[in-house]
């Protein structure tokens, strides 16, 4: 019976490498499609596809579109669309090093690597400003019904659709800002994570509370913190049983609601932003059926 990856409902790795892939001109695609299918090993892996893709080889999954660029007030946000995402999981930042290097090296043939991070964990599970990341995440039946999809037929049951984007801090700001605005910004305290009364109509959790959108939206996060030669920031990853909870937030962040912006945009960015199915697997293997494959 199909299954949903399990990366997606498991806790937050120690280590991961994010690793999105475009498809080479003139390349067999559906061909490398049927031997990712075959490969038993996607213990360690949450593989997507995008809609570009899934078209090329025949494929229609109703819900999965690219990813739409917004714009508001003083904020940009960018579509860096890709063909395949592979997030890779670990505790040992060596194995995941080598298991980003096979996958690549099993797509090689139709695909060519565009993008690579590097993910880790920071003490418990908090992003790199300090505040912690996931508190109001749904768990149990709860994370399944919110990231899962359910009862829409065989080779799509147990798949999901996962928004992703790698946001750019600036820290050396973030750092010169009195306490008060920080927890303002997130609507949050950093002392105790407590969600205080009278924060402003910007603060991150009023933008993006999962219960007062209509219908509710909620979403299943996997954020990880990410650092390199370039900068240092969040690589965000929000899984749903489609994308509409997530671009309800995202439109509500970026004021197309009401013209406020969310207080993360004062010391953050995203610098990409993509959209991928992520199919079922059987025995350990991606079921790829929907597809025809
Ligand atoms: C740099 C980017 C971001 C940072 C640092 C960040 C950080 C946080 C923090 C600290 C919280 C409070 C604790 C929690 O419940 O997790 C939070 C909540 C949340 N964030 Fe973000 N976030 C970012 C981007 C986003 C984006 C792009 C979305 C969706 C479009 C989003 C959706 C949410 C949701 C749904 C909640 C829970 C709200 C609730 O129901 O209370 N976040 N985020």
């Amino acid at each position: 019976m199909s299954a949903p990856q399990p990366g997606i409902l498991s806790p937050v790795p120690s280590h991961a490498r994010f690793l999105e892939f475009v498809a080479l001109p003139d390349c067999d695609t559906h061909a490398v499609l049927r031997d990712l299918a075959a490969l038993s090993d996607c213990q360690n892996l949450v593989v997507g596809f995008g809609s570009g893709l899934i078209r090329t080889v025949g494929g229609t999954i109703a819900a999965l579109h690219a990813f739409p660029a917004m714009s508001g007030t003083g904020c940009e946000v960018p579509s860096t669309q890709a063909d395949i995402w592979c997030w890779v999981t670990g505790e040992d930042r060596g194995e995941v090093l080598h298991q980003g290097r096979q996958f690549a090296a099993a797509v090689s043939a139709a695909f060519r690597c565009v993008r690579a991070v590097d993910g880790f964990r920071y003490k418990s599970g908090l992003d790199l400003t300090g505040y912690e990341d996931g508190t109001e995440n749904p768990e149990g039946e709860d994370a399944v019904e919110a990231a899962i999809l359910q009862s829409a037929g065989p080779g799509l049951d147990g798949s999901s659709f996962v928004a992703v984007q790698q946001w750019l801090h600036d820290l050396d700001h973030f750092e010169t800002l009195p306490r008060e605005d920080t927890d303002n910004i997130i609507g949050r305290r950093l002392s105790d994570n407590v969600e205080f009364d009278g924060s402003p109509e910007s603060a991150h959790v009023k933008r993006t509370a999962q219960e007062s959108f209509e219908p509710e939206a909620f979403v299943l996060r996997r954020s990880m913190p990410w650092a390199d030669d370039n900068g240092a920031g969040l690589y965000f990853t929000a899984f749903g049983k489609s994308f509409a909870a997530f671009e309800a937030q995202l439109k509500r962040m970026t004021g197309q609601e009401d013209g406020v912006v969310d207080g993360l945009f004062r010391f953050t960015r995203p610098i990409t932003g993509g959209y991928y199915w992520c199919p079922p697997q059987v025995d350990g293997s991606l079921d790829l059926s929907a597809l025809e494959i």
